[in-house]
């Protein structure tokens, strides 16, 4: 049984990896830091992962065989109202971890963001040079920086995801499920284009990758990308909702504080590579949210939060 730590355990993609791998062959070791969860089966730690000592401390306890770093400042628009802290959790910490995963010969996966790019061009190899736009943006590119220079071994994982959250808001499929569930019109961005995997393919594909001991940068997205309008109108097509509800909109009108790149088409031919066979198509991750949901997963998650409950 390999023994797995995965920060960031309270957030998006930390809950749903934990949850979806915890189990016989792997055992899960989860830290949050403000929001504790409960009822979970794996073991749960807290701590602020920038304080002097914390991570080396969590390393020597806690023995893993693998690193998983999800932990960020990951709401690009609060990276915009505190870039200074942005920029040590996104930026600093990763490297940190990296050496520290380093030292214990720890296997480590991080976990970037396909907004590195400023896409304005689209369908970007690991090749190709980003561009951030946003603090955001700008941080978790230093942060792929920060763990390459100190530990060259590390996975870094470029993703973009959806799924159920412990908040029930916390991705794009809940803000389109809510609003059309409740027969509210919404607008959907027709001019930003992006390749979103299910949270929970997207925790096998990491797994399965980091068994293939691959270093370096990789494009851990969907094989298919789509504009975010049509991804709403896929998922109320799923979910048997109204997607004339969905309004295209340009992210221009949106007013959003930060800058967002519009074509993050990223390739995956050195993901499909690695792993010797394609990447899922958005069917297949649409499918899984609606399965998890007749099975009460978003229920059940919004049961796990303290701060929930
Ligand atoms: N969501 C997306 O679509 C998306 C897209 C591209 C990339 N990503 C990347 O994917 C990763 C996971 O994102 P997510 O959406 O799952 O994030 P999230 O839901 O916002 O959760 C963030 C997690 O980071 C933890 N955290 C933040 N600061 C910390 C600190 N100083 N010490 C310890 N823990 C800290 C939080 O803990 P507490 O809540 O307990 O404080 C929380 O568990 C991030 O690296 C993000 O940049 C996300």
């Amino acid at each position: 049984m390999s023994r797995i730590l995965v920060t960031g355990v309270s957030g998006l993609l930390g809950l749903n990896f934990a949850m979806k791998v915890h189990g016989k062959a792997h055992q899960v070791i989860g830290v949050a830091n403000t929001t504790p969860l409960t009822g979970v089966d794996f073991k749960c730690l807290q701590a602020e992962l920038t304080e002097p000592g914390a991570v080396e401390k969590l390393l020597d306890q806690e023995q893993p065989d693998l690193i998983l770093h999800c932990a960020a400042i990951a709401n690009v628009d609060a990276c915009e109202a505190n870039p200074t802290l942005a920029a040590e959790v996104n930026g600093v910490l990763p490297g940190r971890i990296a050496e520290s995963a380093r030292r214990h010969d720890t296997q480590m996966v991080h976990i970037s963001t396909d907004a590195v790019f400023d896409g304005v061009r689209g369908h970007y190899s690991e090749d190709d040079d980003p561009n951030p736009l946003s603090v955001y943006a700008r941080t978790k590119w230093e942060g792929e920086n920060a763990v390459i220079s100190a530990n060259p071994q590390a996975l870094i994982a470029r993703v973009n995801f959806y799924g159920w959250s412990t908040s029930g808001q916390r991705s794009l499929a809940e803000f389109f499920f809510n609003n059309l569930s409740a027969g509210k019109l919404v607008f959907g961005f027709s001019d930003v284009f992006f390749c979103p995997l299910e949270v929970t393919i997207l925790a096998e594909t990491l797994l399965e990758l980091a068994g293939t001991a691959s270093s370096g940068i990789y494009h851990v997205v969907s094989s298919e990308c789509l504009s975010k309008y049509e991804f709403g109108r896929r998922l109320a097509d799923e979910f048997g909702l109204d997607a004339d509800l969905i309004q295209p909109a340009s992210v221009r009108d949106g007013g959003l504080v930060a800058a967002r790149s519009p074509n993050l088409q990223l390739r995956t031919d050195k993901l499909s590579a690695a792993l010797g066979r394609q990447v899922p198509g958005q069917a297949a991750g649409l499918k899984r949210l609606h399965d998890a949901y007749l099975a009460g997963l978003p229920q059940r998650l919004q049961g796990l939060s303290v701060t929930n409950s």
